[in-house]
């Protein structure tokens, strides 16, 4: 699967601009601050209906339009397929596959499957909880419907839960009856998602333990640890029996919401005692991971969208991955760089593979918007 053509209008600092694709390598080049990574967000969007930066959409508008539009001609197994997402300041956004609106964007998650690597990714093993569960959950939710619905279940609940928490505190009277349906109804949910996590994460290590060997070329041992309530207690009887905690606190203290992701080398916090570069290689070796599970679930070779990987790469890790991409272990690629002749360099020796170059230039509208 991959993307033929590509067309941004009014999207973030890009007023129009058009891609005429390689199947292959696409190496999008320019100075700081010209929109590349824009670019890729862009495609991110199409991927997962949103932007990876911002959660709403009105930050990706181009300051002063009122609308912007991302089309794509997709080419896969099942033929050429237009789309389309289009949004307008104030309305609910649409995604028109061959001028179909796509009703549930739940349902349409994982057609476009997608990992992207990011100069910024080192942060997740700083970052909270959140930022290690939503790496997880989008990938496991592009290839599998009944994840992402559960876990939308899971968090309806939750909200629902904790509303009912609050209003018990400011005096509606105590409901045990509906305290219990919502606890049945996370215990459900959660276990579900719990279970799935557990599994895909047991699923990636080995992968995960090889890529992080190779890139880093040191003997640590590279493991990702599942952290959960659930790995300790049964939920449910801890929400009935516990439920004075959360009423106390007026919020659900307990649950799949609270999972997390221990980063360890050698059995050590990587986010204490790892270096740099120790903690570089650890992030693109669990995304490769994801990248390779990604691939096994789907039968197809998702896009890999690589901003600035030059500058954040030293020149062995970078050798590892462009052998990769000449072993054509991936599939379609998208590659930002500011030096175009670094790039160029980079691929000279890869006759087989074809790679097409895009100067990204500053835009002057002609056309009245
Ligand atoms: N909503 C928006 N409307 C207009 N411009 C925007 C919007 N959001 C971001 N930009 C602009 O996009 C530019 C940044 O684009 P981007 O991050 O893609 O650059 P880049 O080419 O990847 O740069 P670098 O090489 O530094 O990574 C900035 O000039 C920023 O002001
Ligand atoms: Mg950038």
């Amino acid at each position: 699967m991959h993307l033929r053509r590509l067309k941004l209008q009014n999207f973030k600092n890009h007023c129009f601009v058009e891609f005429d694709l390689s199947a292959q390598v696409n190496c999008l080049t320019g100075l700081n601050g010209i929109g590349k990574t824009n670019v890729l967000d862009a495609i991110y969007y199409l991927g997962f209906t949103k932007s990876y930066f911002n959660s709403q959409d009105q930050f990706s508008l181009q300051h002063g339009a009122s609308w912007f539009t991302i089309d794509a001609e997709i080419e896969s197994q099942s033929g050429t397929n237009q789309l389309k997402l289009i949004y307008q300041s104030g309305q609910k956004k649409q995604l028109l596959i061959d001028q179909n609106e796509v009703e549930r964007f739940a349902d349409y998650i994982g057609t476009l499957p997608l990992i992207m690597i990011l100069p910024g990714d080192i942060l997740l093993i700083q970052e909270t909880a959140d930022a290690r569960r939503k790496l997880l959950d989008s990938v496991i939710a592009s290839c599998n419907k009944k994840y992402l619905t559960d876990l939308m279940a899971y968090n309806k609940y939750l909200d629902q839960r904790n509303k009912l928490l609050r209003d018990f505190a400011n005096g509606t009277p105590y409901d045990e009856s509906l305290l219990n349906i919502y606890n049945q109804r996370l215990h459900e949910y959660g276990h579900l998602v719990f279970e799935t996590r557990k599994l895909v994460l047991q699923t990636i290590q080995p992968n995960f333990h090889n890529h992080y060997k190779d890139i880093s070329g040191g003997k640590e041992l590279a493991e990702i640890v599942y952290v959960s309530d659930l790995n300790e207690m049964d939920m449910q009887a801890w929400l009935t029996q516990q439920a004075f905690t959360d009423k106390q606190a007026q919020r659900t203290t307990k649950g799949i919401h609270k999972d997390d992701l221990l980063f360890l080398l050698d059995g050590f916090a990587i986010k204490k005692y790892g270096s740099q570069g120790q903690q570089k290689s650890f992030v693109i070796a669990l995304k490769l991971a994801l990248y390779d599970y990604l691939q096994a679930q789907k039968g197809v070779q998702p896009l890999l969208l690589l901003d600035d990987i030059f500058e954040k790469l030293d020149a062995q890790r970078l050798n590892l991955l462009i052998q990769r991409i000449s072993k054509q272990e991936f599939g379609q690629i998208f590659i930002t760089d500011t030096h175009q002749q670094r790039i160029a360099d980079a691929f000279a020796d890869l006759a087989h593979i074809e790679v097409k170059y895009f100067e990204i230039a500053a835009f002057k509208p002609t056309l009245d918007r």
